[in-house]
């Protein structure tokens, strides 16, 4: 058994990666997505793979690999927490250097890397977000890549539509905190158009699932930030753990 902490997210969010555990204990509350092709164990329930839940003080069984978020609920004042991560991670624009993200209260965190699995947390400050519809991942260069997106705080909605023109959705899924919006590509990795909308001001976490065979993009330089007032990170990085603000897809 392992499990990866990553400091991403901190000081407002722990994120540990466990993996191959018979049993893990979950103390306090905590998000966990089921990363694994095969579902696990909880009490007498089923956690399916790519799907998410709230757990509290419960035992995890026969995890191959789950990702686990503390600290999204110890927050009194979101508004609050929201403008702390907005002077601690740069806009989606910064970062990417997409034109189409000028101008778009989009923000995220560092990116972390488990292997062929990655971590961001994205924060999405204005309603409504407009990020636009997508269905292409070109960073991937080998087929098969997979994202879902887990929502940590706030409430939004992942979109899927027949064109690239919101008029013409025909599928939407509420995300509250907790919730991952079901995968939405197919075997050979395609994707309908989609794009991540805010009910509100949000933040949620962003998973990319390389298939076999792909290496995970080369760190790019990390923007520099005045550290956020609150508890200090915790920790160095895990050694063999890519974290960066690495130029790739959009939500
Ligand atoms: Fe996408």
């Amino acid at each position: 058994m392992t499990v990866q902490s990553f400091d991403i997210a901190e000081p407002f969010f722990n994120l540990d990666v466990v993996t191959a555990a018979e049993r893990h204990q979950i103390s306090g509350r905590a998000i966990v997505l089921n990363l694994a092709d095969e579902p696990l164990e909880i009490l007498d329930q089923s956690l399916p793979s790519l799907a998410s839940v709230i757990l509290q003080d419960v035992v995890l069984e026969r995890v191959q690999q789950a990702a686990i978020v503390q600290g999204f609920d110890a927050h009194e004042d979101e508004a609050a927490l929201m403008a702390q991560v907005r002077q601690a991670w740069p806009s989606a624009f910064e970062v990417r250097g997409e034109e189409r993200l000028r101008g778009v209260q989009h923000y995220m965190s560092k990116k972390a890397w488990s292997g062929q699995v990655g971590f961001t947390f994205y924060h999405s400050a204005s309603v409504p977000l407009k990020v636009g519809l997508h269905k292409d991942h070109p960073f991937c260069p080998v087929p098969g890549f997979r994202e879902v997106h887990t929502q940590i705080l706030g409430l939004g909605k992942m979109q899927q539509c027949r064109q690239q023109d919101v008029a013409t959705l025909y599928l939407e899924e509420v995300m509250a905190p907790g919730v991952t919006h079901r995968p939405m590509f197919d075997a050979d990795g395609n994707y309908p158009w989609h794009q991540y909308e805010t009910i509100t001001p949000s933040i949620f976490m962003a998973v990319e699932l390389l298939p076999e065979g792909a290496q995970p993009p080369p760190p790019s330089p990390v923007l520099s930030r005045p550290a956020p007032s609150g508890p200090a990170p915790s920790g160095p990085t895990p050694s063999g753990v890519v974290q960066s603000h690495s130029q790739d897809r959009q939500p």
